[in-house]
C-alpha cells in the first residue's frame, strides 16, 4: 500500500506491537525487487500458505522490506513481487522504524464499523481512490520465528492489513471501484507503462 500523506495522528499509527527488526534497515542488504504493475495477470494469483518459516522466507522478507522502503510504501504483499506465498510486510510509522511481518495471516475479527478512506498501491502508481474498510481488525499470523501471534490493529494499520491481505487473494484495491473508473485507470496505466518502457529503451544520450 502507498500512503499519500504519512501525517496521521499518533492514535492512527501502529499501536504498540511493532517488531523491532533493525536488521532490515541494514544498508548492505540486497537490492530491491521489481514490483508488478496493474493491470497484470500475475497480480491476480492466489498465494499459497508458507510451508515453513526458514532462511528462504527470512531472505524474502528482508528483500521485501528493502523494496517497500525504497518505493516509500507502507505495505507490500509477496504477490506484488511475483512470489505467490502468504507473506506481507508493513511499516506505517512516520519514522520508518516499525517493521511488521505477517506470514500466513488470517483475519480473525473485523469491526462492523467501516470507514471510507483514500488508498494507493505500489502496483497502481499515481492512483488514489476511496475504499470502504473495517476500522479495526484482529489478525493472526506467524512471525519470523514461526510463532503464531495475534495483532489488534486500528486506523491506518487496520486499513493497510486489509489492503495487503487482498493482494494475497489476487485482489487489487481498484477492483472495489466502479467498472468505469477501473477501466479508466487500466487505460492510463497501460499507456504510462508503454511510455516508461519506450523511455527505458532509449540510449542514455
Ligand atoms: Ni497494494
Amino acid at each position: 500500500m502507498f500512503d499519500n500523506d504519512l501525517a496521521h495522528p499518533p492514535d492512527q499509527r501502529l499501536a504498540g506491537f511493532a517488531q523491532t527488526m533493525a536488521v532490515f534497515r541494514d544498508p548492505t542488504a540486497m537490492a530491491a525487487l521489481s514490483i508488478l504493475r496493474y493491470p497484470g495477470p500475475r497480480l491476480h494469483t492466489v498465494a499459497k500458505p508458507v510451508a515453513a518459516v526458514d532462511t528462504r522466507i527470512r531472505d524474502l522478507v528482508a528483500q521485501m522490506f528493502e523494496t517497500m522502503y525504497e518505493a516509500k510504501g507502507i505495505g507490500l504483499a509477496a504477490t506484488q513481487v511475483n512470489v505467490h506465498e502468504r507473506v506481507i510486510v508493513i511499516d506505517v510509522s512516520e519514522e520508518r522504524d516499525q517493521p511488521l511481518v505477517l506470514i500466513n495471516p488470517q483475519i480473525t475479527w473485523a469491526s462492523d464499523e467501516k470507514r471510507l478512506g483514500e488508498e494507493g498501491c505500489l502496483s497502481v502508481p499515481g492512483i488514489y481512490d476511496g475504499v470502504e474498510r473495517s476500522t479495526s481488525v484482529e489478525v493472526q499470523a506467524l512471525d519470523l520465528e514461526g510463532q503464531l501471534r495475534t495483532h489488534k490493529a486500528e486506523g491506518l494499520l487496520a486499513v493497510c492489513i486489509q489492503h495487503e491481505m487482498d493482494h494475497l487473494m489476487g485482489k487489487v484495491f481498484v477492483e472495489y471501484l466502479s467498472p468505469l473508473k477501473r477501466n479508466r485507470i487500466k487505460t492510463k496505466l497501460v499507456k504510462q507503462q508503454r511510455e516508461d518502457e519506450r523511455y527505458a529503451a532509449k540510449p542514455a544520450r
